[in-house]
């Protein structure tokens, strides 16, 4: 018995953080994941995988049976840079187990079958990585109770991701911002109100940027930025991005650059040539 399956990354467009407080956010699956090959045969499971993460043998163990697996892995998504990483592997993990055992889940089971590696990562994570990883596209989320994901129409744009390097544990920044409230609460309730800015921009890159903007210098006043990602984002800009701003938790990862269109290739030349880790990513939807 053998299976193959894909789990996509994520990016969030807008809204981290006051996502955490009931507000809406966007967030969108990328072209980039994580692939999973299973073959059952007898002994203990085995992993290779591409990525160093003393986590993995124990997280994969919430999905696969300790003993008949061999599990490869292989992934273009860096690893703990709030691209929904875990939730790629998780996603394509249940996705080649299932196809290995000759089933063929909903999207819901999928979700449901890929959380529990989800948590062994991120503690009580909001489940919109898995989600997106699992049914692609772009999506305005609530946390709820209830939950609500509402598939919203997919722009035409691509974006250029810029790598700081450093990663961020989200569950601390999560922490940080909440002891600093309720001195953040009105730059919260102002990302949330941006939320319904971007959604209206959403199919103009020109008029999404400045929404960007001003969601990074909420992002940075409630206290999630780096030196290293305002770098970024200055570089960006200066570079003609339409809007650039962190995405994800913060304490490093990844700047998001919304660049003008048919200029990805020579921004990206010119972040390179600056020695910056960056590569050009779209939203991604199931064909
Ligand atoms: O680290 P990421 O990209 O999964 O971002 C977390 C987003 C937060 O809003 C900061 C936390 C959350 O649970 O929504």
């Amino acid at each position: 018995m053998t299976g193959v399956g894909r789990g996509s990354g994520k990016l969030i467009l807008c809204g981290e953080h006051a996502v955490v407080y009931g507000h809406p956010a966007i967030a969108f699956a990328v072209d980039r994941g994580t692939s999973v090959d299973v073959v059952a045969r007898p002994g203990p499971t085995t992993l290779d995988a591409d990525a160093d993460d003393a986590r993995l043998l124990g997280a994969l163990h919430t999905v696969v049976p300790r003993d008949g697996w061999a599990v490869k892995v292989r992934t273009d998504l860096p690893i703990g840079r709030g691209m929904g990483s875990s939730a790629a592997l998780a996603v394509g993990l249940v996705r080649a187990l299932a196809a290995a055992r000759g089933e063929s889940p909903d999207d819901a089971a999928v979700e449901d079958a890929a959380m529990p590696l989800e948590r062994a990562f991120h503690g009580n994570p909001s489940g919109l990585d898995v989600a997106l990883s699992a049914r692609g596209g772009i999506s305005k989320y609530r946390r709820g109770p209830p939950r609500s994901l509402e598939q919203l129409p997919v722009p035409g744009w691509t974006v250029v991701v810029l790598d700081s390097g450093e990663a961020g544990n989200t569950a601390d920044l999560v922490a940080g911002v909440a002891a600093r409230r309720p001195g953040v609460d009105r730059a919260l309730e102002r990302i949330g109100a941006l939320v319904g800015d971007a959604e209206a921009a959403l199919g103009d890159a020109a008029a999404l940027g400045p929404v960007l903007d001003e969601n990074h210098a909420l992002l940075r006043e409630i206290g999630v930025s780096t030196p290293r990602i305002d770098e970024l984002v200055a570089i960006a800009k200066r570079a003609g991005a339409h809007g650039a701003k962190l995405s994800g938790a913060g304490g490093g990862g990844v700047v998001l650059a919304l660049t003008p269109s048919g200029r990805g290739a020579t921004f990206l030349s010119h972040l390179r040539d600056l020695g910056i880790e960056a590569w050009e990513c779209r939203p991604w939807t199931r064909t």
